[in-house]
């Protein structure tokens, strides 16, 4: 059996120059977890390109859906860019992961820490009933250079709560915390100024980070990862894994691809 599946394009979105999003086929014996990332990629000169890209997608939906960034050089986004409706994807069968909620200690507070394109794993964890049942507040955190960056604020703002079934978990639980760095913006400043100076819990009412009851998943680029998990650390709490939970779980945002 091949280590990958052809998946269709159904659908691509255009958020900026420098990031897109599109939707795939799902063989229906495709299994993940949310969170979890998968390879992807597409045929090079009659080899597998292939590059990890969280599942943006919730596992429960029929369709794949994946967050890109566009790298003008980058051997596998160069080509992806241009994926049009119906052109064919590889897509890996084995998902993984650290950035379940599975890996965490049980908590009050959950934090979703995503920079640029590590926001997608986190609209999968956002799309699941679960979350919302072992956490009673859900802060997803989205830091981008640009206003134009803060992708999918339809699903998180309007989609969600309104959704038939999901609304009812998501109203006032799920907090959204978007901040921008390179013009103004509602609120501007890297995550890492958001903790510094409190409005990261200020803003919403909430009482500072404490590892007696937060929790926080981590996705951006290796500078902010080390970064985030730096400051939480600092603040005594543990770091998790696959085969033991902690307070935070880290995850590389793929950009460089
Ligand atoms: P900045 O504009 O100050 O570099 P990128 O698109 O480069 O991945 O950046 C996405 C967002 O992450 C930007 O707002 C960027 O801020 C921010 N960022 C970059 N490095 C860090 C870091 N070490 N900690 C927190 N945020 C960061």
């Amino acid at each position: 059996m091949k280590p990958f599946n052809e998946e269709t394009v159904t659908s691509v979105h255009h958020w900026t120059d420098r990031l897109f999003s599109f939707k795939t086929t799902r063989d229906p014996a495709f299994r993940f977890s949310n969170g979890h990332f998968v390879m992807i990629g597409l045929p090079v000169n009659g080899k597998p390109l292939l590059r990890a890209y969280s599942v943006a997608s919730a596992n429960y939906e029929e369709e794949l859906e994946f967050f890109s960034i566009k790298v003008p050089d980058g051997p596998l986004t160069s080509r992806l860019q241009h994926l049009k409706v119906g052109d064919k994807v590889i897509v890996g069968r084995k998902p993984t992961g650290t950035l379940l909620i599975d890996y965490l200690n049980p908590g009050k507070n959950l934090y979703l820490f995503g920079t640029g394109t590590g926001l997608a794993p986190f609209l999968s964890i956002i799309r699941d009933p679960d979350t919302y049942e072992r956490f009673e507040k859900v802060i997803l955190v989205h830091g981008c250079r640009e206003v134009a960056e803060l992708a999918y604020q339809d699903l998180i703002k309007r989609e969600l709560p309104e959704h038939e079934f999901l609304g009812e978990l998501v109203n006032g639980k799920l907090l959204y915390c978007p901040t921008v760095t390179r013009e103004p913006f509602e609120r501007q400043g890297r995550i890492t100024d958001l903790i510094n100076d409190g409005r990261l819990w200020n803003d919403f009412g909430l009482p500072a980070l404490d590892p007696a009851r937060d929790r926080a998943m981590i996705c951006g680029s290796p500078a902010m990862l080390r970064d985030l998990k730096h400051m939480l650390e600092e603040r005594h709490f543990t770091e998790g894994s696959t085969t033991t939970p902690g307070d935070f779980v880290i995850e590389r945002a793929f950009a460089e691809q």
